[in-house]
């Protein structure tokens, strides 16, 4: 056995006679992952609304820090002072960071790429700074996530001809700079990301290239940009049938409860999103049927919990019209349907899981999709 092993094994419990899908453990240095699994997103290393403690509560077994943020502040030097983020944030189990350069392409309009790296202004002080593929290996060690991300070249899914494949292209030399640039790969697990946009061609040759490097896991980036779900699952279909099976296979970015159903059967065993947290401050929880918009005055009076099937603290303790508050943008209300809306995609991922060990996956999808389109015949 090399010592990479330690850093990451699949275990794979069940796969579906039906579909891709299949249910694992994933062991990490921190903590053991049932598959498939929702990871809620942290980026100032607090996950917005949401302590490390509640999220232990809700059973999540890891979530994602950023490299864009944590690399400003509090910076490598203080993290490795730290004993690294794990300790910094009073979260024992698994931590994802992703590389940083997606981050800041779709944050900062100024953020300018080439083949040494991704030049960008600082947020703080506006000084010129350079985001390399080495530079991010750096910041990535110093946090000590159990499993970290290639840096890589993200463009619009929009995006085609030589713009697209250079990016490709890029994305591969920039995988094997950050495996030379690796100093922790006894502790942490390095994933390359599949890119090539919406060109299966180019995905394909992408993923060949991607799976000749000895890595524990794969990642598919650069989808979710607001394309057609044809195109989008079709992009899934195509990588996931190429990247090998014993390794888990993480979806970025892709967090609404249908894509997650249909990208586990696609085969697909990691998501992660900030849509959950994200919809909670718009005052939308995520319920069976889809989303209550709890701003709506219907709401002013009504006395049920949100679902009155969940088992979150908030389902337990508060009514619809408390959290209907919100309209004032009460944090209290804002913070408890977080709660509330992670605990929904946990409990999603819970029951995928579930399903596919008793291959009831197929009757599961079904009644999942008559849940979310009752009106659909
Ligand atoms: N988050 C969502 N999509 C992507 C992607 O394509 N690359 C990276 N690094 N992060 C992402
Ligand atoms: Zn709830």
């Amino acid at each position: 056995m090399t010592s990479k092993a330690h850093a990451l094994s699949l275990k794979i419990l069940a796969e579906c006679s039906t579909t891709k899908a299949r249910a694992c453990h994933m062991t990490l240095p921190h903590s053991i992952v049932e598959t498939p699994v929702f990871m809620p997103v942290g980026t100032q290393g607090t996950l917005k609304g949401l302590l490390p403690e509640q999220l232990e509560e809700l059973d999540c077994k890891i979530m994602l820090g950023n490299t864009y943020h944590l690399g400003n502040r509090p910076g490598p030097e203080l993290l490795e002072k730290a004993g690294g983020l794990h300790k910094f944030m009073n979260w024992n189990r698994s931590l994802l960071t992703d590389s940083g350069g997606f981050q800041m392409v779709s944050l900062l309009k100024l953020a300018e790429i080439t083949e040494e790296g991704v030049k960008f202004q600082s947020p703080h002080d506006g000084s010129e700074m350079m985001l390399t593929p080495e530079k991010s290996i750096e910041i990535q060690n110093s946090i000590g996530a159990d499993i970290i991300m290639q840096l890589d070249d993200v463009v619009h899914s929009s995006t085609t001809g030589e713009r697209l494949e250079e990016a490709m292209w890029r994305t591969i030399r920039w995988l094997d700079r950050c495996i030379k640039a690796h100093k922790r790969p006894h502790d942490q697990s390095i994933f390359p990301i599949v890119q090539g946009g919406l060109d299966p061609e180019l995905r394909k040759k992408c993923a060949y290239e991607l799976i000749k490097r000895d890595v524990n896991g794969y990642a598919i980036g650069g989808l979710s940009g607001g394309e057609e779900k044809q195109d989008f699952w079709r992009m899934v279909s195509l990588s996931t049938d190429i990247l090998p099976d014993d390794k888990p296979r993480y979806l970025m970015g892709v967090g609404f409860a249908v894509d997650l159903v249909v990208c586990a059967a696609l085969g697909c065993d990691m998501f992660d999103c900030v849509f959950p947290t994200r919809t909670a401050r718009f005052g939308s929880a995520l319920v069976p049927s889809g989303q209550l918009n709890l701003k709506s005055k219907i709401f002013s009076s009504d006395f049920r919990p949100i679902d009155d099937q969940c088992k979150c603290s908030t389902c337990k303790n508060y009514t619809r019209a408390y959290l209907h508050t919100i309209v004032t943008n009460e944090t209290v209300a804002c913070h408890l349907l977080s709660v509330h809306n992670v605990a929904y995609q946990l409990n999603l991922m819970k029951s995928v899981h579930d399903s596919i060990k008793e291959d009831k996956f197929p009757q599961f999808i079904k009644a999942f999709f008559i849940q979310q389109f009752p009106n659909k015949d």
